[in-house]
């Protein structure tokens, strides 16, 4: 588009052509069903609804209960992916609209839309929304998420050939259930740790149940991110393995492994060991979600924390600043080149156990609709793909988190992490710089 912020021809744009991508790499963008969608009478309650309405969790006060509107809106947003010319669109199925009569319907509908706009159906069948009074602790969860995935695969497997199982199951784990910051609000520290397990658990027989209903392309979206030890002192290096082996390996071993990081295993359900084989299921591909690296050190006292969560002091790690680098409006650093550490450390590490990587995941907060830091990170980020790529990784795609201002978890409305701004107040969408300019990088590499 001639003549708009972040197009071809704006002088601020003149960054050094962008390498070639492989043919057949598959350029996305990823929402979530909670963060998007409101509705929420439309479908059961989920653990969220019940967290942000508690006083004090949600930084804003808000809800998700409309969110963007997409279960109303859905159309103009297909619309806005066809505009943007994406292969793929990573959504979320929520697990308690499927619950709730018609639920199925509407993913019935927004894959036809997708299918009939050209754009390849993504979903992830847990993104963080477990219906209300499903608990993660108890191992049931694990069996009732495997019914819940044969459900939607009986519906929509005749048109979605690429699944994601879960989203994050880090996050949600530490997030949620050992620091209380998101859902379900507990604070459990190292005893969350069967919560992990439970979530490999529910992802293994969710890939079974794929399978049985014939799904070609199957994977997870596991975050991920370059810990940096704060020093060569032995007590920063021993506290930055301590919160590697948590954040990293304690998901990508058993799945790419099919054992769990050595002092972890101890602390999981007495069952982890004979559960492994079902953890471990060969995958399709393996999902990255990337933000930034973290720098860890031993216990200081000072501030810093987790995606800015102040960590409780009685951890036997710290996470300390990482210093000289512009940082987004959430305060997370930005360094492209950790992305390409990450992912050249993942082949490093997982060797030819490592299946194709997507990017599942990756951007940033910025304000304002010239969104021109946002342009700027995620060009960097592409770059440092390509990077991974020219050193040998074998990444088949990338997906801009996210097509929408969204609900931003306890963040609320806050963090604007969209191509498109979202008016909260009226729900218009307004495409901003870097939509523009991610229009124009697809288009140019094809
Ligand atoms: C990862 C999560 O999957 C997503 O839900 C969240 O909005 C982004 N990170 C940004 O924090």
């Amino acid at each position: 588009m001639t003549g708009t912020a972040g197009g071809a021809d704006d002088p601020r744009m003149a960054m050094d052509p962008m390498p070639r991508f492989p043919p057949g790499f598959l350029w996305g963008v990823s929402t979530s069903a909670h963060q998007i969608e409101g509705a929420a009478e439309l479908r059961e309650r989920s653990v969220w609804d019940a967290f942000a309405e508690r006083p004090g969790r949600v930084r804003d006060g808000s809800t998700a209960a409309v969110a963007c509107d997409h279960y109303h809106r859905h159309r103009e947003d297909v619309a806005l992916l066809a505009g943007l010319g994406v292969d793929a669109y990573r959504f979320s199925v929520s697990w308690p609209r499927v619950n709730a009569p018609g639920g199925l319907d509407f993913y019935d509908r927004l894959t036809d839309e997708l299918c009939a706009a050209g754009v390849r159906p993504v979903p992830t069948l847990f993104h963080w929304d477990l219906p209300l009074g499903l608990d993660w602790r108890e191992r049931d969860t694990a069996e009732r998420f495997a019914a819940y995935t044969a459900v939607v695969a009986d519906r929509l497997g005749d048109r979605v050939r690429t699944w994601i199982t879960l989203n994050e199951p880090a996050e949600h784990t530490l997030l949620g259930h050992a620091l209380g910051v998101h859902a379900p609000g507990e604070r459990l520290l190292f005893d969350a740790l069967p919560v992990a397990h439970h979530q490999l658990l529910a992802h293994g027989l969710a890939v079974r149940a794929l399978r049985a209903a014939g799904a070609p392309d199957i994977g997870i979206a596991d975050s991920h991110a370059p810990v940096w030890p704060a020093s060569d002192d032995p007590a920063d290096r021993a506290a930055a393995d301590l919160y590697d082996a948590l954040l990293n390996r304690m998901f990508a071993d058993p799945l790419l492994l099919g054992r769990y990081p050595e002092g972890i295993g101890e602390l999981m359900p007495e069952s982890a060991g004979a559960d492994l084989e079902v953890i471990a299921e060969p995958l399709d591909f393996y999902g990255v979600n990337y933000y930034a690296p973290t720098r860890v050190g031993a216990p200081s006292g000072a501030p810093g924390g987790f995606g800015g969560v102040p960590l409780p002091a009685e951890l036997p790690f710290s996470v300390r600043e990482i210093e000289g680098r512009p940082v987004t409006d959430f305060g997370w650093p930005v360094v492209p080149e950790g992305l390409t550490e990450l992912l050249t450390g993942l082949r490093d590490r997982y060797g030819e156990r490592l299946p194709p990587v997507l990017i599942t995941e990756n951007g940033c907060s910025y304000p304002g609709l010239d969104d021109q830091d946002r342009i700027a990170y995620l060009d960097a980020h592409v770059r440092a793909v390509h990077d991974a790529l020219a050193a040998g990784v074998d990444v088949r795609g990338y997906f801009v988190w996210s097509l929408l201002d969204n609900f931003e978890w306890a963040e609320g409305y806050a963090r604007r992490f969209g191509l498109v701004h979202v008016d909260f107040t009226t729900l218009e969408r307004t495409p901003k710089a870097s939509y523009h300019w991610y229009r124009e990088l697809l288009r140019a590499g094809r």
